[in-house]
């Protein structure tokens, strides 16, 4: 089973859009999917249609004694499922923090999804504390939404440094334009001759399209209700990108 967290430590620069509109991609492309929403907002999963909140609380999952399997909850779309969020996320870095082994949290829980599942995706809240720690540690990828602006850039340069000092390892940071405006001359220009920290070209941004805010009416992925938009066509390209 491969994981993939998209990951920033900025809020509202598009990763629960990403998270969805990725998940859906890959289970339309045949994988397994299991979309993890670990923002205690629970946004992911209420664009997938999901209403209920799983009752399972931070504090058991940390604890190590929480049967994620039983709470994860089938949708819509073939092959996509979706572990929903809970308030009690609020608490992750602190429990986390408190943990034995606080880096291998996440991953000792994921394990047992690979008999099943292909593809995790996790839905991230934003910071960068030791549940950014035990992220990056636990996935394959780490996708990583960046504004083209300089501080979105500045907040990726964090997230670097993050993991050359917790040595988190094996991760695998996979930035990419999100949200990109071709109206402003700043995003154009970053566009074209991104930063060095943007590597590797992932060669995909998702520009900014008012059809993906039209995912909350419609409460799906882009793809279900405009197939022909350019934002459907980015995700699949990103997908594809990524894959
Ligand atoms: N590419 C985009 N173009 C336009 N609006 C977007 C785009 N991506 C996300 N949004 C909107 O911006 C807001 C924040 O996006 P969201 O995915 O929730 O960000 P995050 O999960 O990083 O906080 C939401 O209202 C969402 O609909
Ligand atoms: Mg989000």
């Amino acid at each position: 089973m491969q994981t993939w967290a998209i990951y920033s430590l900025k809020g509202g620069v598009g990763k629960t859009a990403t998270a969805v509109n990725l998940a859906h991609e890959a289970a339309a492309a045949g994988e397994h999917v299991l979309l993890w929403d670990l923002d205690p907002q629970g946004a992911a999963g209420w664009y997938l249609g999901i209403d209920s909140a799983t009752g399972l609380s931070a504090k058991k999952i940390v604890a190590g004694k929480a049967a994620l399997g039983r709470h994860v909850v089938a949708t819509a779309h073939e092959r996509l499922s979706v572990l929903p969020g809970d308030r009690s996320y609020r608490q992750w870095d602190a429990l986390i923090h408190e943990a034995k082994s606080p880096r291998k949290v996440l991953e000792a829980v994921i394990e047992p999804f690979s008999e099943t599942y292909s593809l995790m995706i996790l839905d991230c809240p934003p910071g960068i504390g030791p549940l950014a720690t035990a992220i990056l540690r636990a996935a394959n990828r780490v996708v990583v939404p960046v504004v083209p602006t300089p501080l979105s850039l500045r907040a990726l340069d964090e997230v670097i440094e993050h993991v050359a000092d917790k040595k988190v390892g094996k991760t695998r940071l996979r930035p990419f334009f999100s949200m990109a405006d071709r109206r402003r001359k700043l995003h154009r220009e970053l566009l074209a001759a991104p930063p060095a920290t943007m590597q590797p070209d992932i060669g995909v941004a998702v520009d900014y399209a008012s059809i993906i805010e039209r995912m909350g009416e419609h409460r799906a992925p882009v793809a279900c209700f405009a197939p022909r938009s350019r934002a459907a066509a980015q995700y699949h390209a990103l997908y594809s990108a990524l894959a």
